[in-house]
């Protein structure tokens, strides 16, 4: 007898059920009124009597362990059930997704990539850890020139040969050393220098740098570039170029655009002028081209630097440029609908 029940208690514990069906069933020819349990218990008042203890311990065992086998399995079969029907219920709604915004400065840096490649400008980059040699000394820029002093360079530890690159036009002196003309690049990126943060000024900002070099290059082209891009930039194509100086250009210039004075907002942004500082530029001097190993007297070209966030601020007209780099999500959500 005692040997039939741990029989049934084996087969108890190895039985499995895909239904809730299978696992009633189950349940009744076990648990039930008339279920096996209640069968052995009755037959309990004939055993002998010192076999009553063990057989009592058997059948109870045989009760528990058919008991807790309908609930487990009742519960993993619920489970089952309830996972199948959320994920089978289309008419459920859709986990809201949160669209992240493109940050202002890369929508202009976009902007700009898109207008020069689309007359033949590939994009190229540099490390922001440069040395002397491409921050300054290969772009002419003399010993006693004011951007190499500590006020405006991040040097690296002590060491003053590496330093925090002050300008993109570090990227030129590579992209020269490493390719052969001719050559069409703008070289975007961040930059530093140590000014005091000002709603106005960042000791980090970032710059697009121009390069272009070939035979026979002139200033008329140069100025002609800059001109397609101001109309395609801000759709304005009147320009003019002041006489400036950069060690690394000759002869340099800086590039107004006329902006207008059509509203308040124009009125402010230009003094009052209509005209806006946009960025400098150059013919890129011979001692560069020759620094960098390109023979000046086959090859000319110009060079361009600007300032990609000042026309963010512009064109966004944020007030503020320590905004850029706070990252306030109810600034940067502001972009949506940016490109
Ligand atoms: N590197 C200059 C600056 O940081 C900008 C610049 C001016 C770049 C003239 C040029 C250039 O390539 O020709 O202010």
């Amino acid at each position: 007898m005692l040997d039939k029940i741990k029989e049934h208690i084996a087969k108890v514990e190895a039985f499995s059920a895909s239904t809730l069906e299978d696992v009633e069933a189950f349940r009744i020819k076990y648990s039930g009124r008339n279920g096996v349990v209640n069968d052995f218990m009755a037959e309990f008042r004939n055993v002998p009597n010192e076999l009553k203890k063990d057989y009592g311990q058997v059948v109870n065992k045989l009760k528990t362990v058919a008991l807790e086998k309908v609930n487990t399995l009742k519960e993993a079969l619920e489970d089952t059930n309830d996972t199948a029907s959320t994920i089978n219920d289309l008419s459920r709604p859709g986990e809201p997704i949160s669209i992240g915004a493109r940050h202002p400065i890369s929508i202009v840096k976009n902007q700009i990539i898109d207008i020069f490649s689309r007359i033949g400008f590939n994009v190229s980059e540099g490390p922001e850890i440069e040395d002397d040699w491409h921050n300054f000394t290969a772009l002419n820029l003399p010993e006693y020139h004011p951007a190499r002093d500590m006020q405006d360079t991040f040097f690296i530890q002590t060491n003053p040969d590496v330093l925090l690159r002050t300008h993109t036009s570090s990227v030129q002196v590579r992209y020269m050393e490493n390719n052969k003309p001719p050559i069409r690049t703008i070289s975007p990126g961040r930059v530093y220098r140590n000014e005091a943060i000002s709603g106005r000024s960042h000791c980090f900002f970032h710059q697009v740098e121009g390069l272009y070099i070939d035979k026979d290059v002139s200033f008329a082209d140069l100025k002609q570039t800059l001109q397609y891009f101001t109309t395609e930039m801000f759709g304005k194509s009147k320009i003019r170029l002041r006489p400036s100086y950069f060690p690394f250009t000759e002869p340099s210039a800086e590039v107004d655009v006329y902006w207008g004075l059509e509203t308040e907002t124009d009125y402010k942004m230009t003094k009052g002028t209509g005209w806006l500082e946009i960025m400098g530029c150059g013919m890129v001097d011979p001692n560069v081209l020759e620094n960098c190993g390109i023979d000046s007297k086959e090859y000319s070209g110009f060079a361009f630097g600007m300032g990609i966030d000042r026309i963010a601020l512009l064109l966004h007209q944020i007030s503020d440029i320590r905004m850029l780099s706070e990252n306030d999500i109810r600034f940067l959500e502001q972009f949506k609908s940016a490109l």
